[in-house]
C-alpha cells in the first residue's frame, strides 16, 4: 500500500509521514532526499547545480540506496548532509530538470516495489505513485513555515532569510515542467498552519479509518 503526501518545504510532510508510518508499520520514504543526493554530490564536485548538462551527468552517476531508512551514496551514509542551506535551495534547481526527474522517479519506485510506504514529496500523488490508495495534499503559509524553520534549525539563517528562500523554493518547486507542485484532484487538502503535529496525524488516520 502507498500512501501518499504532497506539499511545499516546511508544511510538516516529513515530520507527519514518519509518524504515520511508525504508527502503521509501513516504510517512510522521503523523495526529496534522493534530489537532495544528487545536489550534494554534485555541490561535493565543485560543479554548478544551474549547470543542467552536469548535474544530468550527477544524476546518472550517483550511486543512490537507501539503508534503514538513510540514503548512502555509494554505500556512505550522507542522510546528515544533506539539509544545509546550499542543498535547500540548490535541489530546487537540480529537479527542475525533466531528464533528472525521470530518472529519480524511477529509483524511487524501484525502492518502493512491493513495500507498504509511506512516502512524501511534491509529485508523489501526480507523478510517481499515481495509484495510491490515500493521497494527501499538505500546506501551510510561507510565514509560518519560516518559523518552523527557524525554531529547528535556530543556527545559521535569520527569519528573513529563511523566508526569501522558501519563497524561492516554492516559485522553483511551482513553475517545473515537469512534476510541479500542484493538488492532486483525488488528494485530501490539509491546512497545517494552526494545527499540531497530532491534530495533523490524526486528520490523516481518520480519513484512512472511513
Ligand atoms: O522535500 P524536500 O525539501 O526535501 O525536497 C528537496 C527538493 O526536491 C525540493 O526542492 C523539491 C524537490 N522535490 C521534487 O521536485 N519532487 C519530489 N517528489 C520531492 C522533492
Amino acid at each position: 500500500m502507498v500512501i501518499a503526501i504532497d506539499g511545499p518545504a516546511g508544511c510538516g510532510k516529513s515530520t507527519i509521514a514518519k509518524l504515520i508510518a511508525k504508527r502503521l508499520g509501513f516504510y517512510f520514504l522521503n523523495t526529496g532526499s534522493f534530489y537532495r543526493a544528487v545536489t550534494y554530490n554534485h555541490i561535493q564536485k565543485g560543479l554548478d547545480p544551474r549547470d543542467k548538462e552536469s548535474v544530468l551527468k550527477t544524476a546518472k552517476e550517483t550511486n543512490i540506496t537507501v539503508v534503514n531508512g538513510d540514503i548512502c551514496i555509494d554505500g556512505k551514509n550522507v542522510e546528515n548532509l544533506l539539509h544545509g542551506p546550499d542543498v535547500d535551495l540548490n535541489a530546487s534547481y537540480v529537479s527542475s530538470d525533466p531528464r533528472v526527474r525521470e530518472i529519480i522517479t524511477s529509483l524511487v519506485r524501484s525502492v518502493a516495489s512491493n513495500m507498504n510506504i509511506v512516502t512524501e514529496g511534491r509529485d508523489t500523488t501526480t507523478v510517481i505513485f499515481p495509484n495510491a490508495e490515500y493521497k494527501f495534499y499538505f500546506d501551510a503559509s510561507p510565514e509560518i513555515r519560516a518559523k518552523r524553520r527557524i525554531n529547528q534549525h535556530p543556527e545559521g539563517q535569520t527569519y528573513e532569510e529563511v523566508l526569501r528562500d522558501i519563497i524561492q523554493r516554492d516559485e522553483n518547486d511551482r513553475n517545473k515542467e515537469v512534476g510541479a507542485l500542484k493538488i492532486s484532484k483525488d488528494a485530501i487538502y490539509i491546512d497545517t498552519s494552526y494545527l499540531t503535529i497530532e491534530e495533523v496525524c490524526e486528520k490523516v488516520v481518520s480519513v484512512m479509518d472511513k
